[in-house]
């Protein structure tokens, strides 16, 4: 089938393309069980441990209703301090544990490579929700399937990344998915020099040999002729200072008369969120772009559903048997969101 049974999904760096393509191709699939018009068990009795040590809201909710939406159950840790950790046990030795427990692990940790020392102590599929300033391959994935529900394959176009390149993961697994997947991209990279993209995520992208172009900026300015921007909040838990982060806070900013003035007139704006509210000086993302059809934030995050429903389908070889347990929705539902 995909090739993903029993597989770590921890970098993009190790998935190809075609197992990206099967995980778009699943989650179009799971569309209809994500947004509550019909139910599946094909999970049932199995159990997911969603380990996340670091802040999360919507990526610790959404692996665990994808699993739930599956028919399967979620036991969830949040934090350090309730852990073991806390009492100085090795995360080898948590994974050990909670691998004799569960069937699948979910993982986020502050530490870049925490998820493959995780895959490394156990025997069941691991998937990363995040390692320090390394990866966060969900994210981008559900990111890709946003543009392409929107706008296509993105052959050709150009994709402007701004903000904090340096520390946000979501970038770096985005920009690697793009270089991995599709030909001829401009990207197009806007942040200080001092936040500007990882070397080795350049190297991905031009060693993937399909005729990227990577340019850099330090001014939003060069937004003006993409056809996608994403744009991320400074990653403030990342700066060995407060004052580091400080300095950058509030220099790359979007908002509606931005987007109006300079930008192609149906240009797809993307953010992974949580973004920064606390001064409206300091949003990256304007709040006066609520509900704006050029913002696909809310896509992005409604997406993140199938999408893990469909990383979990394929690892625990189970998405051909979906239709065997659907059943109609019992409860009270809206009628979701509608299925593409
Ligand atoms: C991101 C993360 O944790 O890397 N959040 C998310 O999962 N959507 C992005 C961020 O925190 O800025």
């Amino acid at each position: 089938m995909s090739g993903l049974k029993g597989k770590d999904v921890i970098r993009i760096t190790d998935l190809q393309a075609e197992e990206a393509r099967a995980i778009f191709d699943t989650a179009k699939q799971m569309e209809p069980f994500a947004f509550r018009q019909k139910v599946t068990r094909v999970l049932e009795g199995a159990v997911l441990a969603n380990l996340f040590f670091e802040p999360s809201t919507r990526t610790r909710v959404s692996f665990g209703t994808a699993f739930n939406r599956l028919g399967g159950s979620v036991r969830d840790t949040s934090g350090t301090q309730t852990t073991s950790l806390s009492k100085g046990e090795s995360l080898a030795d948590t994974a050990r544990v909670i691998g004799g427990y569960a069937d699948v692990i979910t993982i986020r940790h502050a530490q870049t490579g925490a998820a493959q020392e995780v895959a490394n102590a156990v025997d069941i599929p691991v998937v990363n929700g995040g390692d320090g300033v390394g990866e966060h391959p969900t994210q981008a994935l559900l990111d890709v399937y946003t543009i392409e529900a929107k706008l296509g394959q993105p052959n050709g176009k150009t994709i402007a990344i701004a903000g904090d390149l340096k520390f946000a993961r979501v970038i770096h697994s985005f920009a690697r998915l793009l270089a991995k997947m599709y030909q001829g991209i401009n990207f197009k990279f806007i942040a200080s020099t001092e936040l500007q993209m990882p070397e080795n995520v350049r190297e991905s992208i031009l060693g993937a040999e399909r005729q990227h172009q990577i340019s850099t900026y330090d001014s939003i300015s060069a937004i003006s002729d993409a056809d996608i921007i994403y744009i991320t909040r400074m990653q403030e838990e990342r700066f060995a200072a407060p004052e580091d982060f400080q300095k950058h806070r509030g220099k790359l900013r979007i908002d509606r008369e931005l987007l109006d003035r300079i930008c192609k007139p149906n240009v797809m704006l993307l953010h992974p969120m949580p973004r920064d509210s606390r001064e409206e000086d300091f949003n990256e993302l304007s709040h006066d772009l609520d509900g704006d059809p050029r913002l696909a934030m809310f896509d992005q995050t409604d997406n993140g559903i199938p999408i893990r429903m469909a990383i979990f389908a394929l690892i625990l070889d189970v998405a051909d048997q979906v239709e065997k347990t659907v059943r109609p929705v019992n409860w009270h539902a809206p009628r979701g969101k509608p299925v593409r």
